[in-house]
């Protein structure tokens, strides 16, 4: 890993996001992303981004959240509240965007900034709102760190045919 050191906070205006590698092809949107629209959806309200940055300023790393919901399609039953069994969707925060820049992968750095966006959620927005799961549409290669994370693979006859694949985590199973 060419730097080490490096620590995680919300995006800034003034860091640097032009430097960041994808590694394949298919991973080419998450670096279009960061560096041409995750500012602007800061700004917007529509999604915030929180970055893993080196002294420099430098992305390497990256995870974006917005508000979502969850239907889980009787695939998942909760024991604690029973009534709410009854509603179409549960809400839910989204991970809309997940990458390491590929120079600096399995170092660590993804773990980090998901357990830095799911104590977010659970101490923030569920203590404040009301918000029961974190929900993401993992890519094929991306199910076993989910997986390692806690997160289910919503078993439903259309998600393992498609090329992402709801995952999710009940934030009280974290209590
Ligand atoms: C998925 C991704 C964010 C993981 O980031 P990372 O910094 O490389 O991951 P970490 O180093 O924190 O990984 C921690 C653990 O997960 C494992 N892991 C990493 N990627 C994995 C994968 N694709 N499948 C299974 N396990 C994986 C690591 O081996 C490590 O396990 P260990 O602690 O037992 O050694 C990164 O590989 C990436 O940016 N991939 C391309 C984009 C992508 O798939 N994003 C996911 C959203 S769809």
């Amino acid at each position: 890993m060419p730097d080490s050191s490096y620590f995680i906070r919300k995006l800034e205006s003034t860091d640097s996001v032009q430097r960041f590698k994808a590694g394949k092809e298919s991973f080419v949107p998450l670096k279009t992303f960061l560096k041409k629209q995750a500012k602007q959806f800061q700004q917007s309200n529509l999604a915030q981004t929180y970055v893993a940055v080196t002294s420099e300023k430098i992305v390497i790393g990256y995870i974006t959240l917005t508000c979502s919901e969850i239907d889980l399609k009787e695939g998942y039953e909760l024991s604690d509240c029973i009534t709410a069994n009854n509603y179409e969707f549960l809400p839910a925060v989204k991970i809309a965007r997940l990458a390491v820049d590929s120079r600096y992968r399995k170092n660590g750095i993804g773990v980090n900034l998901l357990e830095y966006a799911v104590a977010i959620i659970k101490d923030k927005v569920a203590e404040n709102v009301g918000c029961r799961f974190v929900v993401t549409d993992a890519k094929t290669e991306a199910i076993g760190f989910y997986k390692n994370q806690g997160f289910t693979l919503l078993d439903s006859e259309d998600n393992g045919t498609i090329e992402h694949h709801l995952m999710f985590l009940d934030l009280t199973a974290l209590r």
